[in-house]
Parts: C-alpha cells; structure tokens; sequence
C-alpha cells in the first residue's frame, strides 16, 4: 500500500483521543477528520491532531473527509445513526466502541445496514491485545488445560460498560463457539438510567455447542477481586480443564495452574500496549481481507447476543435459545419486570457505586 488511509473519528472523549492517536501513530493511517459536538473538546482535539476537516456535524465532516474508516467512540446511544453515517461517507470499514448497541433490535439493524453495504466493522475488545490476557489463550490453545468444560467471566462494574467485555473474552477462549441457550437473573434498577443503561447485577449461564458452560455475573452482586485495586479492573476471567485452569485479572496479572505447572505474572489492562496491535490489524485486514479482524463486528456480534439474551431471561425467565430470531429491546423489558427493590451488594468497595 503506498497512500495512508484516511480516518475520521468522531467523538473526541476518552476513547475517541484513544484511536485518534493511536491511528495516527500507525503509518498506514492518517486521521483526516474528527468532530465533536463539544466545541472545545473538538478545539483541544484538533490541536493536537491538525486534521484536515473539524466540525460538530458527524455526517458533514464525514462527506467532506471522505475517510477510508469511519471511527465513532460515542457514549451508546448512538449507534446505529453512526453506523449509517459510516456507510454514507463510503468508508470501507468502522471501527467503533462496545456495546455495539442498546438492545438487539439495535443490533440487528447494524448488522443489516453492514451485511446490506459490504462494509468492514470491528468493535473495540481490545483487551484482548494484552499479554496477560494472552498467556491464558496460549495455555487453552497448547493443550496445557486439557479439555476446557468451563469459562466464567466476573465484573463489579455494571453490564453495559464489561459484560460484553468478559463474554467476548470468554468467547475468545472457547474458541468462538455458538451458544445454544442461556438463563439468568438480575435485580437492581438504579442503574437503568445511566449512560450505560444495565441492571445493577445480572448473573447467568451460557451453554455452548461444543459443550462448554460459561458463568457470568456483572455489577453490584459479584464478587469482589480483592487482588485487584482499582475498581474498574477488579474482572476475572478464566477458563478451567480436565488437567487445570487459567485466570486473567484484568488489573491483576493472570495465573496457570496445571497437573504439572504452575506459572504466573503480571499484568494490568493498558491502552498504550492494547490500542497499536488492535489498529494494526485494521490496516491489515484493509490490506488482505483473509486477514480477518480478531474483533471484527461479527464475533462482537455474538457476545452482544448473548448478553441481551441474558437479559430476556432475566425479565421473562427461563432458558433463551440462541441465536435470537426477533429483535426487542432488552432494557425495557427489565425495566418493566426488575423488582423495586434495592440491590444487595458484595461486600468491598462495591456498595459506593450503587448508591
Ligand atoms: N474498549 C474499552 O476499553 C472502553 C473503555 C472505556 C469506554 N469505552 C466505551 O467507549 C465509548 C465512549 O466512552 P468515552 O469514555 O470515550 O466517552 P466520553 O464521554 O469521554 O466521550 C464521548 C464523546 O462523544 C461526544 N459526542 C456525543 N455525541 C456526539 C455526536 N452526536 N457527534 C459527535 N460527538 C459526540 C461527546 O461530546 C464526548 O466528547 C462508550 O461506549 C464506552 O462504553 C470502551
């Protein structure tokens, strides 16, 4: 490839400055356009990044940067809009933010407006970059745990900001499998107006078709990582086997223990490692296109998936087949079943974040 890439990025928060710098940190993008409808956080942005088009409209710096990504790191309740916007300025991929939406009928949409236009998408699992996340991978994937029959996936932040973190992850360990059906519970409704609109605590099973059980819980009611300081990192994730099991903590290293070894080491999630490989592999499925995106939005897809039919099990009950036929909208239907009642907490520095 001898010209660059043009990337416009939209959003310039904490994210958006994320992949912003990291674009133009890879030598086969330049980022050619950025907005926000934030005029000063735009002014700040464009400081740094001198592009060539700035505004506080997404869908006319996009027609007038012509990108070849489309780049959106909005809070979630713009998505599907900036997926179309995407489509609009003839990217060839968009790059986004988890969650990839607000509800399945959401997801279901995108996933017509990309299969519909043929455009690439990845979504932002970029823990999956990390070292420590990988020695759990290398130790499934060498045989070292012997046959997995269990991934599980803990998070005390609530479920729109990690659980499709930890599910991708889990998915990512047991070698992307289907599920077949989930049951879950949740309780808690203090969190259904947040930005990252959730249940306070949902909990539930996964059953995978080869086999596998997944575990997840997120939010005010699981567990505590007591290795793990900072809040927002205090998530487990893990998978065990016949001959053993591995763990990452995403602020706490990982762990391998086997029948006959047991390692461990260090390890704390990290932009500045975790965002240059994952925009790397953007460039190179632009380049190649059998060089598939580790996070591309189909496999984001899935885990999405799952977790909103979590949801539907925790509001009607029972067990939800997968994959989901019908979209609907997940946060409604909790908020019309979820108990008025306050959600117990785990003991630790859980209770402060719910209040
Ligand atoms: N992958 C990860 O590890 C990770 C980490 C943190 C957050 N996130 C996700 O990233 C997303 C963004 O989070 P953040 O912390 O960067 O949020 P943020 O609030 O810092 O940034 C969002 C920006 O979008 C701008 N914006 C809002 N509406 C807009 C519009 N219509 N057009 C243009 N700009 C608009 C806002 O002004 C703001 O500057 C969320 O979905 C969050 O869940 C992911």
């Amino acid at each position: 490839m001898s010209e660059k890439y043009r990337v416009v990025v939209v959003g310039m928060g904490k994210r958006g400055m994320h992949h912003a710098q990291a674009f133009q940190a890879n030598s086969s993008f330049e980022v050619t356009g950025i907005c926000d409808v934030d005029a000063a956080r735009l002014a700040a942005a464009a400081a740094k990044l001198k592009p060539a088009v700035q505004g506080t409209d997404a869908l006319d710096v996009a027609l007038e940067a012509r990108p070849d990504v489309f780049c959106f790191c909005t809070l979630p309740q713009l998505r599907a809009s900036m997926i179309r916007i995407g489509i609009a300025s003839g990217a060839r991929l968009i790059a986004f933010e988890k969650p990839i939406a607000l509800s399945s009928a959401e997801a279901m949409e995108i996933r017509k407006l990309l299969n519909d236009s043929g455009v690439l998408a990845v979504v932002s699992h970029q823990h999956r970059y990390g070292e420590h996340y990988r020695k759990v991978k290398e130790a499934i994937v060498n045989g070292a745990l012997g046959r997995i029959h269990t991934v599980y996936g803990t998070a005390t932040g609530w479920m729109m900001h990690l659980l499709s973190h930890l599910i991708d992850y889990m998915r990512w360990y047991n070698g992307e499998a289907e599920a077949e059906w989930v049951m879950a519970q949740a309780a808690g409704r203090g969190k259904l107006t947040d930005a990252h609109p959730s249940p306070d605590y949902i909990a539930g099973f996964i059953q995978f078709a080869n086999g596998v059980r997944g575990i997840v819980e997120s939010g005010a009611g699981a567990p505590d990582v007591p290795e793990v300081e900072y809040w927002w990192r205090k998530c487990r994730i893990g998978a065990m086997g016949a001959d053993g099991f591995a763990e990452v903590l995403t602020g706490g290293g990982w762990r391998v223990i086997t029948r006959t070894q047991v390692g461990a080491g260090p390890g704390s999630m990290n932009y500045d490692l975790d965002m240059p490989p994952y925009i790397q592999d953007i460039a190179n499925w632009l380049d190649d296109p059998t060089q598939v995106h580790p996070c591309n939005f189909g496999s984001a897809y899935k885990g999405f998936e799952i977790m909103m039919a979590l949801c539907r099990s925790a509001a009607h009950g029972g067990q939800v087949a997968l994959p989901l036929t019908e979209g609907a909208d997940e946060l409604a239907l909790l908020a019309a079943r979820l108990p008025d009642r306050k959600v117990l907490c785990t003991p630790g520095a859980t209770a402060k974040e719910y209040g």
